[in-house]
Parts: structure tokens; C-alpha cells; sequence
């Protein structure tokens, strides 16, 4: 997965009150436990910044889920279960996609 930390995502500038930090420790963690299966790595703004705090996942053989507004622990929480479980994206998450810029 690709965790934004541009100029919106993952600043105090724009989401103070949210530790972002501890959001990619979280993710980080979940990775370490999957086997290899799900990576992180960072990215610089992926021009949605109208989403943000973004995080785009690209399960295998699959197109790339682009989750916006991830700010809450309760999103957090889906998002890790999805992660460690796989599958199809739970509907629950679906409250949080949102489309890719025209380019992407
Ligand atoms: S900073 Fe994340 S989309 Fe721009």
C-alpha cells in the first residue's frame, strides 16, 4: 500500500489533532505481520489532497483502492482487518473510497 505524506496527508498543518505517525506505525505493524504480503512505503502528494489524509492499497491482481478521509480509528481499525484478512474490499470501507485524479 501507498501512504501519502505530501503536502495534506500526514501533516499537522492541515490534520492536527491526528497522529500520523502513529497511523504508519499501525500500518507498518500490520505489514510486519502478513508475511511479506502487504508492503508500505510512502509517497509524496498523489494529487488528491482534497482526500486526504490518502491511502491507496493494490491487492494483487486487482486495481488500485484509493481510501480517503483515513482519520479516525474506527477507519484505521477496518482498514488493518482488511489488510490482514484480504479479500474483497469490506463495505465498510467502501464509506471511504474515492476516485483516483484523472491521471493516476
Ligand atoms: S498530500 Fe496526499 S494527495 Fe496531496
Amino acid at each position: 500500500m501507498t501512504v501519502c505524506r505530501g503536502c495534506c496527508c500526514g501533516t499537522v498543518k492541515k490534520h492536527p489533532d491526528y497522529d500520523h505517525a502513529e497511523q504508519l506505525r499501525r500500518l507498518e505493524e500490520v505489514a510486519a505481520r502478513s508475511g511479506g504480503r502487504v508492503t508500505v512505503r510512502t509517497a509524496d502528494c498523489l494529487d488528491a489532497c482534497e482526500n486526504s489524509n490518502l491511502i491507496v492499497v493494490k491487492p494483487r491482481g486487482q486495481k488500485p483502492v484509493w481510501l480517503g478521509f483515513v482519520l479516525h480509528d474506527e477507519v484505521m481499525a477496518d482498514l488493518e482487518r482488511w489488510l490482514a484478512q484480504g479479500g474483497p474490499l469490506p463495505e465498510v470501507l467502501e464509506l471511504n473510497r474515492v476516485s483516483p485524479p484523472a491521471q493516476a
